[in-house]
């Protein structure tokens, strides 16, 4: 796609951001059976529903912007779920592999989080207020599936893994 105005760039960021979510809902019932801790799981089945409903507002944000709705593949989401790979076919400890799934999620939350606070941000500079709105709604359920897994970490899972380490 060829790149001559920010609403270009807008496209082009939602399109990315439109694979990373296609890829994350391909892995995430891969992470909630490798998953042995029963919140990690609940939190991943969640997250299924949330990315269904982001995946809706991408396609109505590009509906919004006369757009067809078209992923570019997401590199980063590529290498973050390859990341993942290590702790869902991992041999080892179950709580140190849920502990290493908790924090390889963690990170392509983040990458979520960035991605959708820029695109908002661009959408709000072209006043393209509706298609912000939508992608704000997503950024939310970033951040809470964030703090989720954060509270879960803090709250049983790395206890776990640090007695397994004992
Ligand atoms: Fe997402
Ligand atoms: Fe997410």
């Amino acid at each position: 796609m060829k790149l001559q105005t920010l609403e270009d760039l807008l496209v082009h960021q939602i399109q990315d951001i439109l694979s990373a979510e296609h890829q994350v809902k391909k892995a995430l019932p891969r992470m909630a059976k490798a998953a042995g801790s029963d919140k990690l799981r609940k939190a991943f089945k969640n997250h299924q529903k949330d990315t269904d409903a982001q995946i809706e507002r991408l396609e109505k944000a590009f509906k919004l912007m006369q757009e067809s709705a078209s992923a570019s593949h997401c590199q980063a989401a590529e290498g973050l779920i390859a990341e993942d790979e290590d702790y869902l076919d991992g041999d080892g400890n179950r709580d140190v592999l849920d502990a290493g799934i908790n924090s390889a999620a963690g990170r392509f939350e983040h990458y979520e989080i960035a991605a959708y606070g820029s695109a908002i941000a661009l959408a709000r500079q072209l006043n393209q207020n509706e298609v912000a709105s939508l992608l704000e709604e997503s950024l939310e359920e970033e951040r809470t599936a964030d703090m989720k897994l954060t509270s879960i970490a803090k709250n049983g899972a790395n206890d776990a893994a640090m007695k397994a380490g004992r």
